[in-house]
């Protein structure tokens, strides 16, 4: 079984997901970062998309890779999460936003695994923006929602 890990990231949170997840799947195993290279799909058996939300929205470089690879996606067995940080219902509607209705509908495993906020490194815009949350880091990254992709991913096989 040959996996890709499609993520993309503006502060490294959603990328260690991607690499804790990596290391838990038997099998080949890329993890790769979408932002840049316009990333091809062809040849996995699962693809796993991955994005953290800005603003509602998942980041414009997973929208894009969705694209472009629909007909490898559609071939795959497909996973897809979202770092974020709100919770309960609005985060299931961030999620249930984030991939086009297509891929949605043909993902097999859909999951919210938290996210991260190391204030220091936020630029000033997103600084701003991110105030009204308060003047400490936050880290909640749901390992156990990582695991259980990892698990229902080896049960596709
Ligand atoms: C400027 C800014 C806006 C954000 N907007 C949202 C949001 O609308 N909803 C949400 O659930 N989380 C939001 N977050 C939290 C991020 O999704 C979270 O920090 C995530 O872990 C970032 O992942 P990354 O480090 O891979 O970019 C926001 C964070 C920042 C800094």
């Amino acid at each position: 079984m040959k996996t890709l890990i499609a993520y993309a990231t503006r502060y490294g949170t959603t990328e260690e997901c991607a690499h804790y997840l990596a290391e838990r799947l038997p099998g080949e195993v890329e993890a790769r970062d979408i932002r840049r290279k316009r990333e091809r799909a062809e040849g996995f058996d699962a693809i796993v998309v991955a994005g953290p939300i800005y603003a509602g929205r998942v980041m414009r470089a997973v929208e894009r890779f969705c694209e472009v690879n629909r007909e490898a996606l559609l071939r795959a067995k497909v996973g897809l999460f979202i770092c974020c940080l709100y919770s309960g219902e609005r985060a299931q509607a961030e999620l249930e936003a984030a991939f086009p209705p297509w891929l949605t509908a043909h993902a097999r495993i859909r999951k919210v695994v938290g996210g991260a906020i190391e204030l220091k490194r936020l630029t000033l815009p997103d600084r701003f923006l991110v105030r009204a949350v308060g003047d400490s880091d936050i880290r909640r990254i749901r390992f156990d929602e990582l695991d259980a992709v990892a698990e229902a991913l080896k049960e596709l096989r």
